[in-house]
């Protein structure tokens, strides 16, 4: 395999006559932080629900580690995680048992203690409120467990759909560091999504802004600035997409 995690090719998805994506192309470099960035309902959640697996495009190419998605999915589930849009725990249980759960999905049984410890460090928080059931937590800590599962098991690709969704700032900021911290420590791809453009900003390599399931533009952010003369990327959001229709 060479240095290309995620390579996706003329990606189209419809629901009935809703054409959700409309010809996606790119690719992520191994290590990179790649965020897909666009309005609500511009495809973000599709497209990352495709390149896990867990739906089938209408047509076109995804490889994920040299192998085909989603026909070829089960060689490489051991090697990537995925972060949905809702945090998904197990109410009934504690944070750290649904870290455990998460964890017995990646690695031998004896690795799951070690793996656990790095989740309860990436979480953040209280050891005695990990030790409480889920069901007890606020909507932010229950996404910052969720994000430590992700992470925790070192995987070659992390997709975490809107990471930070329904955090405060401080603990989206918290999260945003993890995200950078622990993918540089672990070598993770990471493909994020977010309608946050200053988070993109701030987190990603280098971003495809996403609207009505086409790529509008994907580069650095510095050089999307530049390329439209824009101060950030909210103003080179509309400029690029000012006078398009849907
Ligand atoms: N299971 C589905 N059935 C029918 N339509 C769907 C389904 N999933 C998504 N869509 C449609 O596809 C389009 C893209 O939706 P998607 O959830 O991918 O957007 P998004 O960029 O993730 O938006 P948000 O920022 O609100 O999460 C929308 O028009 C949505 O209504
Ligand atoms: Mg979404």
């Amino acid at each position: 395999m060479d240095g290309t995690v995620v390579r996706i090719f003329n990606l189209r998805k419809s629901f009935g006559r809703v054409e959700a994506l409309r010809g996606i192309s790119f690719e992520v470099a191994r290590g990179e932080i790649f965020g897909v960035v666009g309005p609500n309902g511009a495809g973000k959640t599709t497209l990352l629900r495709i390149v896990a697996g867990l739906m089938k495009p209408s047509s076109g190419e995804v490889e994920v580690l040299g192998h085909k998605v989603p026909s070829e999915v089960d060689r490489i589930r051991k090697y990537v995680s995925y972060l949905p849009e809702e945090a998904n725990l197990y109410s009934k249980l504690s944070g750290i048992e649904n870290l455990k759960l998460y964890a017995m999905a990646y690695v031998e049984r004896e690795k799951i203690d070690e793996v656990v410890r790095v989740g309860i460090s990436i979480a953040g928080l209280d050891l005695r409120d990990l030790e409480r059931r889920v069901e007890a937590y606020s909507k932010g800590m229950s996404r910052r467990v969720a994000v430590a599962a992700t992470l925790m098991v070192k995987p070659r690709l992390a997709i975490l759909d809107e990471p930070t969704a329904g955090l405060d700032v401080v603990s989206a900021r918290y999260v945003r560091e993890v995200i950078r911290r622990f993918t540089r420590e672990f070598g993770t791809t990471v493909i994020l999504s977010s309608h946050n453009m200053f988070e993109v900003s701030r987190v990603c390599d280098r971003v495809a802004l996403i609207h009505s399931g086409r790529v509008v533009a994907v580069d650095g952010v510095d050089r999307i600035l530049s390329s439209v003369g824009a101060e950030d990327l909210e103003e080179a959001f509309v400029k690029i997409v000012g006078g398009r229709g849907g």
